[in-house]
């Protein structure tokens, strides 16, 4: 099975996000594993006029929020349908583009550049660091951010069959790895879970 089969099989069972949060919002961003729970987009800062690149997008809802917010977004997956869930769902919004890609294909293709790439337990966590760090710092505009979320090394979550190993990485380790492939202000903590559960989520945040 090919990786983008692999990952089109797992979008087919996912469950599309909820129409509204406990606040009452049609759109939010959420780091963590745990609905209605960590801190919200004001990690990147304000996002407003930025060009955000979401690698593994899913089904687009954390991209969708930033452009509500202003940002223009770019979101891409290797699983045709979520470029396809993504569109229905969000398609409407003026500035927010999906596309159907490989990540490190992508990174090696476009001209464009960014502020702000993002990858919320997504691609970022399952293609080897080393081939994909320098490449998006390649399309990071000088002072840009990369920030990304994902399970606590051990973690149980997402591993489809065929779709290769997770790059499963202590706070220690990324520091080291995002540290010498140029990247500075590297800044990782663990979100605490919610009460009753005992899996945090790794939130990591460097500059190009
Ligand atoms: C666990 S899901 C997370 C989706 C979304 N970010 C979210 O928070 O709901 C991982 C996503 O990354 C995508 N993905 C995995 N490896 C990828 C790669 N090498 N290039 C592009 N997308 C990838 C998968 O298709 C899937 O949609």
């Amino acid at each position: 099975m090919s990786l983008a089969e692999s990952w089109e099989r797992y979008a087919v069972g996912s469950k599309p996000r909820r129409a509204v949060n406990a606040k009452g919002d049609a759109t939010w961003l959420n780091w963590t594993q745990y609905a209605d729970h960590g801190p919200d987009e004001g990690v990147l800062g304000a996002v407003a006029g930025r060009r955000v690149l979401e690698l593994g997008s899913g089904s687009g809802s954390n991209l969708a929020h930033l452009v509500t917010l202003g940002a223009t977004g770019r979101g891409v997956d290797v699983a045709p349908a979520r470029e396809a869930g993504a569109v229905e769902r969000w398609g409407h919004l003026p500035g927010l583009e999906f596309r159907t890609a490989e990540a490190t294909a992508f990174l090696r293709e476009t001209g464009e550049t960014f502020d702000v790439v993002l990858s919320i337990f997504g691609a970022v966590w399952f293609v080897d660091p080393d081939i994909l760090l320098p490449l998006i710092r390649s399309r990071l505009a000088p002072g840009g951010m990369l920030a990304f979320s994902h399970l606590p090394p051990g973690g149980r979550g997402p591993r489809p069959a065929g779709a290769g190993p997770r790059y499963d990485r202590t706070p220690d380790e990324w520091r080291r790895i995002l540290t010498g492939h140029g990247f500075s202000g590297v800044g990782v903590s663990v979100i605490d879970p919610p009460e009753g559960r005992t899996v945090g989520t790794m939130l990591v945040r460097a500059s190009a």
